[in-house]
């Protein structure tokens, strides 16, 4: 049996991995800050799937919570084979009006701790030569959207940086890039989202089976939905200067407000 651990477990994108690979039998190491959620969420997956679901309470925007994390990643004796580096939130807001405090809680857990948590989790699994990380990253690392499209565009460059120094060694990273998907994010971050058309909407249990397919076809970046691999490409042909005032005019208009 493997072992998968998930960042960000107990809602959105992160419980849908939960399912996913509970119900592909493989055992789970859960971590969000909510240790009721995350021991609820545990007795739920262990009942329904009979998986193991272990429970690990951690604050990623802490150097203690990240060092929890690590310690477990780094376990040779119960290893994990796949990570997922899923937490994260928005920060409601223009540039100079989010305070700079959050701003940098946000790439402490978007940039240190999927740094520090990759690091840990590939050193052992080169070691056995074998293992795999998806980063959720977002569309938004291809517009110029503020420090969270800049966090995710990190996330983008590192993820698919390492997988290429770490080809042949048996160790897979992908960077997951989804549109919007239907999740606590926007309610968190007190952003409506009345303004977004249901097209745009992505399913999270599709999105996670799409991505899953990607990583074991070897991609190193998955952007999981014909609606968005078809935007995105219509981004690349766009000159950067003209996407800027594009995105941040369609942006307001059709983003979280
Ligand atoms: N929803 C979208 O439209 C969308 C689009 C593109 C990309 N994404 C990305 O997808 C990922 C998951 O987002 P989501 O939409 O599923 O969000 P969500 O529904 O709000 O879930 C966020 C999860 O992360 C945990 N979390 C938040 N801050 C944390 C911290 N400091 N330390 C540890 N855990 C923390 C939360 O649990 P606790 O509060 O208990 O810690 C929760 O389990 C994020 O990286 C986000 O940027 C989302």
């Amino acid at each position: 049996m493997t072992t998968a651990l998930i960042t960000g477990s107990t809602a959105g994108i992160g419980a849908a991995f939960a399912r996913r690979l509970a119900a592909d039998g493989h055992n789970l190491v859960l971590v969000a800050r909510d240790t009721k959620r995350l021991r609820e969420q545990a007795t739920e997956l262990h009942d329904g799937h009979g998986i193991e679901a272990e429970v690990l309470p951690a604050d990623l925007s802490t150097d203690e919570g990240i060092a929890a994390v690590e310690e477990r990643l780094r376990n040779r004796r119960s290893p994990v084979d796949l990570l997922v580096n899923n937490a994260g939130f928005g920060n409601k807001g223009r540039y100079l009006d989010v305070p700079m405090a959050d701003e940098l809680t946000m790439l402490k857990v978007h940039i240190e701790a999927v740094l520090r948590l990759t690091s840990a989790a590939t050193e052992s699994m080169r070691e056995r030569g074998r293992g795999g990380v998806i980063n959720v990253a977002s569309v938004a690392a291809f517009v110029p959207r503020g420090t969270y499209g800049a966090s995710k565009a990190w996330v983008v460059q590192f993820t698919q940086g390492a997988a290429k120094d770490l080809a042949g060694s048996g160790v897979r990273l992908m960077a997951l890039c989804p549109g919007f998907v239907r999740t606590e994010f926007h309610e968190r971050a007190g952003m409506g989202t009345d303004n977004i058309p249901k097209w745009m909407w992505l399913d999270a249990d599709k999105l996670v089976a799409a991505a899953l397919t990607d990583l074991s076809r070897d991609k190193t970046l998955s952007i999981p939905d014909p609606r968005y691999k078809a935007l995105m490409g219509v981004v690349k042909l766009t000159p950067r200067p003209l996407l800027g005032g594009l995105t941040s005019r369609t942006g307001r208009k059709y983003g979280p407000q």
